[in-house]
């Protein structure tokens, strides 16, 4: 097969070459477009454009398949932990057990954070978001490492390793304050005998008379959370952290843009959105029917369900799902949410409306629950999936950071404004 494509315009013809990717997805390679033709491609909200080349990771949304540096989400949720995963994203392969040992050890001795963060944190207001503090504090934290947030690349590169650590350890930290200055507890102090995921749970719920006893296995299912959430390809927060690594800024500043982006109920603010969904439904009565109806009609969006790539179901949804019966059968707790998730899965994944616009349950489903029966508040949701994506957002960063041929992004438009006009004089108005 001839590996070109041709657009005519006019009575002209031009020539691009075809790109191919590891998984045989193609692309037309337009970069020389403008300066041939004058035309630029318009593809509102990116879903026909390739952003960049990856080698992170690979989704197939038809199959609802999804691929960490080559390796199944399946495999990695059965046989990883989020830290070995993380260093596999960020990294390109899997550690070796001293790789590992170093990792970790590098992760939990950074946990703390410089006591003048704690006076920056009086000073928010009290009920500051929680997604405001983190985006926020993120970005402040490069200010305490000068030497890692110059916006010079070459020192950015070098500081690199220490920076990625020190932000997947401090992440937590910063996470836990957030709330406990929103419930007006005291910070805890993180520990360096827990592993990642219980020092985070230590730091959010201990107290100075009783530290946090795991007792079925929350730290587990949390560190399942924080691993499917790690990395996926080109979404929209991690488009965006490396939309802003593009210009050359340094990785604390890129993932503060990115903990932005997430936070919109159409993204990462999805899984607290489910949660308040589910409850609306339950206060009213209804056991998802009525529900479905009205999503059906236009007035009310299924929260957790359909995707822009993914027109099969999302399989970090089916792991997670599977999980939560575990979970809450641990805590020996019933949540007559999850009945009325299951109601509205079974529901929609037998109604013609859903079945042709190929909308499944995504990552945000059923992960809200999990977060609940851990005892962590809503609006901390999507500061839980901030934590899980820090590592993808990182390795974004460093593909773009490390890549000499990279330039900023810089896309065009169709402008739809008026025509050149001349100043009116305020009386004349
Ligand atoms: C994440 O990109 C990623 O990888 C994201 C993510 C990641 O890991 O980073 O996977 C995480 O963000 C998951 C998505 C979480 N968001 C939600 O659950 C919010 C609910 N979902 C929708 O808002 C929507 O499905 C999106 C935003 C996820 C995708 O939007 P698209 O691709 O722009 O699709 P669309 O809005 O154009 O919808 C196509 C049709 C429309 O109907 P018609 O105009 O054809 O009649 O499907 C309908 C939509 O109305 N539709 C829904 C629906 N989602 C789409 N109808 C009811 N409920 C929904 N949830």
């Amino acid at each position: 097969m001839d590996n070109t494509a041709t657009i005519n315009i006019g009575d002209k013809s031009f020539t691009y070459p075809i790109i191919t990717g590891t998984e045989n997805e193609n692309a037309v390679d337009l970069r020389k477009l403008r300066a041939e033709t004058g035309y630029i491609t318009f593809d509102e909200g990116y879903g026909n454009t390739g952003s960049c080349e990856s080698s992170i990771t690979y989704i197939d949304g038809e199959k609802g398949i999804l691929r960490n540096r080559g390796y199944s989400i399946e495999d990695l949720a059965k046989n990883s932990t989020f830290l070995e995963t993380s260093y596999l994203i960020i990294y390109g392969e899997l550690p070796t057990e001293t790789e590992l040992r170093a990792f970790k050890s590098k992760i939990s001795s950074n946990a703390v954070i410089h006591t003048n963060m704690h006076t920056t944190f009086d000073g928010l207001s009290a009920n500051a978001r929680p997604m405001a503090i983190l985006s926020s504090m993120l970005n402040v934290l490069g200010c305490y490492y000068p030497q890692m947030a110059s916006n010079n690349r070459e020192q950015d590169l070098e500081f690199f390793d220490d920076a990625a650590a020190l932000l997947i350890s401090k992440v937590r930290t910063i996470a836990a304050m957030a709330y406990r200055k929103e419930v007006g507890l005291p910070f805890v102090h993180p520990r360096e005998d827990l592993r990642y995921a219980e020092n985070f749970l230590h730091m959010m719920f201990s107290e100075p008379y009783k530290l946090f006893e795991d007792k079925a296995g929350l730290a587990d299912a949390l560190d399942l959370f924080l691993l499917l959430h790690a990395d996926h390809e080109q979404n929209c927060s991690t488009s965006t952290v490396r939309m802003v690594a593009s210009s050359g800024a340094n990785l604390f500043a890129s993932v503060a843009a990115g903990v932005c982006a997430l936070w919109g109920p159409l993204h990462g603010g999805a899984n607290a959105a489910v949660v308040r969904m589910l409850q609306q439904i339950h206060a009213s009565g209804d056991d998802g029917k009525k529900f479905i109806e009205e999503a059906k009609a236009g007035k009310a969006k299924l929260m957790g369900f359909g995707h822009r790539v993914y027109k099969n179901y999302d399989p970090r949804a089916k792991i997670i799902g599977e999980t939560v019966d575990k979970v809450l059968g641990k805590l020996g707790v019933s949540d007559p949410l999850l009945d009325i998730a299951h109601n509205l899965e079974e529901a929609a994944l037998n109604d013609e409306y859903f079945i042709e616009r190929k909308l499944y349950p995504n990552v945000d489903f059923y992960s809200g629950i999990i977060l609940k029966a851990a005892g962590i508040p809503v609006d901390m949701f999507t500061v839980m999936f901030a934590i899980g994506r820090l590592p993808g957002w990182i390795a974004n960063w460093k593909e773009i950071a490390s890549n000499t041929q990279s330039r900023i992004h810089r896309p065009r438009q169709i402008y739809t404004g008026p025509n050149l006009r001349n100043y009116v004089p305020l009386a004349e108005r």
